[in-house]
């Protein structure tokens, strides 16, 4: 009874040690290496990297990736990976990565672009409707939440192609979940007036063709 007792404890103890190293081995490998991802990032350079480059069927400009932080990249490419995000190519791009190469694409497409500051000052008047987003993404489109994407600088069709897969319910995950209620909150009107004034702010760019 006292053995069994002991072992019982001894066993808790055991796991509670294993999960702590598991805790720091996931940390660890959650640490994203720049230098390696801007090997692997050649791929994307074809229309990452191509400012002005357009997606098909329905049309719109490639989204700007450089510049949003690499919490939000890697969202983005595990959503894609993992099927929960739908576009034909980008699933297809981001298909065989490891959660390494995503830590590492993140990290380098993260640094690759402006250093953004969320406290940076919005150029004009910020229509008034923004003030609910900007909570969340920042009154200049940059966001002060890590996880969240900046609007800031990225391309407008983009954002309105966006805007409308939240509303029909095209996005998912939990975050998504939780655009699609804003977007239903906004009118079209006020929606169009926002998306224009953050695409239009300093933002996010194109990848650069360049080594750095
Ligand atoms: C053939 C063109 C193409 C290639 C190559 C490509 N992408 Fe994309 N990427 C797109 C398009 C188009 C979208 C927008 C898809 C959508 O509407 O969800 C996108 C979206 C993204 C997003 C989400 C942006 C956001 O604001 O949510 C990230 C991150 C991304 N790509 C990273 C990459 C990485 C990393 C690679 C290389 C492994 C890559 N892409 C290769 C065309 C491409
Ligand atoms: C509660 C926080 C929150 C609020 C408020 C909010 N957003 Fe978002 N927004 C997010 C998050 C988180 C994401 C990323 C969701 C995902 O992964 O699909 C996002 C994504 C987006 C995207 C897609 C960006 C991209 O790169 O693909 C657009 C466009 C957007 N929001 C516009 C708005 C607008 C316009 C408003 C105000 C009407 C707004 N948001 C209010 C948190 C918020």
């Amino acid at each position: 009874m006292l053995s069994s007792l002991l072992i019982t404890r001894y066993s808790k103890f055991q796991l509670v040690i294993a999960a702590i190293a598991l805790f720091f081995t996931a940390q660890a490998s959650m640490a994203g290496d720049a230098a390696r991802g801007e090997v692997i990032v050649d791929t994307c350079k074809g229309c990452h990297a191509v400012e002005g480059y357009q997606n098909v069927y329905p049309t719109y400009h490639v989204p700007r990736v450089a510049g949003q932080s690499a919490a939000y990249l890697a969202s983005a490419l595990t959503l894609y990976r993992d099927g929960n995000r739908d576009h034909s190519t980008m699933t297809a791009q981001a298909g065989s990565l490891s959660d390494q190469d995503i830590q590492d694409l993140a990290a380098y497409l993260a640094a690759s672009g402006p250093q953004l500051d969320a406290t940076q000052e919005a150029q004009g008047e910020a229509p008034a409707a923004a003030v609910v987003c900007s909570a969340c993404h920042g009154a200049a489109g940059i966001t002060p939440i890590p996880g969240n994407p900046n609007l800031a600088g990225q391309h407008i069709d983009y954002l309105e192609q966006a805007a409308q897969q939240y509303k029909a319910g095209e996005r998912r995950g939990p975050n998504a979940i939780a655009m699609q209620a804003q977007m239903n909150a906004i009118s079209d009107e006020d929606l169009q007036a926002v998306l224009l004034f953050y695409s239009q702010q300093d933002g996010v760019t194109s990848l650069p063709f360049k080594r750095f």
